[in-house]
């Protein structure tokens, strides 16, 4: 049995992104050439995590349901929760706490997306290591996100899109985190939007000592796809990177062959042939033929 379980985080209104939003989820829209949920969900897999719980909005829950099932043609196990409202980020640790059953997990959110070198080695150790661990990276434009203050070298705490400059450096939304996190998140107190922050949850960890933060660098590339000039970005920016690079990223199937969950024989049977993405996908499988 493996230790950690993952967690995506598929719900919220998606307001920034109406009207694309207005009859179905932000995590179901397509970046280039897949759903973005893929993204974060080939993440886990490539972190080495094999069950997973998808957490969405009454409404939506079903068409996530109807694109993956439970996993299986996957060859990983996929469950499913609704967040009745977005009371915030930290519910969903709550509302995962019957299916981790006591194990540590990894949380990500449903439009975050991590590619590029050396993404693999830093979450398969986050996730192998007993520690807790937040990613985070220097951007341009960090009052969009939670940023991290520190004074002479040390980190003192994270501020939630703070108002004037605090640091360059935004938290990215995937969190290693032990099952511990699920009484610290039922004690938070709703924010001034009404929300259990994971800002806050991740402040608690600092001032006891248990976060460890580690920085991507240039070459490992994040992306939020919540607005729309980020979702557009989001999508040139896969597009180039599959084609310079003659690569597929979050690609479950690909990430699930090179996991050796599945064989190819496996992915083949279980596809829609005659697309842009089954041509993508079976030109990297047959690399290894
Ligand atoms: O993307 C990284 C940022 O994500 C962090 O830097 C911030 O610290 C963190 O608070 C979060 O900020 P956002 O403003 O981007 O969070 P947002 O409300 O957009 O929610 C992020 C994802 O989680 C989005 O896919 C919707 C989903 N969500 C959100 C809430 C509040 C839920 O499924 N349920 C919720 O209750």
């Amino acid at each position: 049995m493996r230790e950690r379980k993952g967690i995506i985080l598929a719900g919220g209104f998606g307001s920034r992104l109406h009207p694309l939003t207005k009859v179905t989820s932000k995590q179901l829209l397509p970046i280039f050439n897949k759903p973005m949920i893929y993204y974060p969900l080939s993440n886990l897999i490539m972190s080495g995590i094999r069950e997973i719980l998808i957490i969405s909005t009454p409404k939506h829950l079903e068409h996530y349901k109807n694109l993956l099932g439970n996993g299986k043609n996957f060859g990983i196990q996929i469950k499913y929760k609704i967040q009745e409202y977005p009371n915030g980020i930290a519910e969903g640790l709550i509302l995962a706490e019957k299916f981790l059953k006591g194990k540590n997990l990894c949380l990500i959110l449903g439009d975050n997306i991590f590619f590029g070198k050396g993404i693999e080695n830093l979450f398969t150790s986050a996730s192998k290591s007993p520690d807790q661990f937040i990613f985070v990276k220097e951007v341009r434009n960090p009052n969009k996100y939670g940023v991290l203050k520190t004074k002479r070298n040390k980190l003192i705490k994270i501020i939630e899109k703070p108002k004037k400059f605090v640091s360059k450096y935004a938290v990215t939304g995937i969190y290693f985190f032990n099952n511990t996190v699920i009484n610290y998140a039922k004690k938070l107190k709703p924010s001034h939007r009404n929300e259990l922050e994971i800002t806050d949850l991740n402040n608690l960890l600092i001032k006891k000592d248990e976060l460890k933060i580690m920085k991507l660098n240039k070459f490992q590339n994040w992306h939020d796809a919540g607005s729309h000039e980020d979702y557009l970005n989001t999508c040139i920016n896969i597009f180039k990177y599959e084609t310079k690079y003659k690569t597929l990223v979050g690609s479950i199937e690909y990430e699930c062959y090179k996991q050796q969950i599945l064989s190819r024989k496996q992915i083949v049977n279980n596809s829609y042939k005659n697309n842009y993405y089954f041509d993508s996908l079976l030109s990297k499988l047959n690399e290894n033929l």
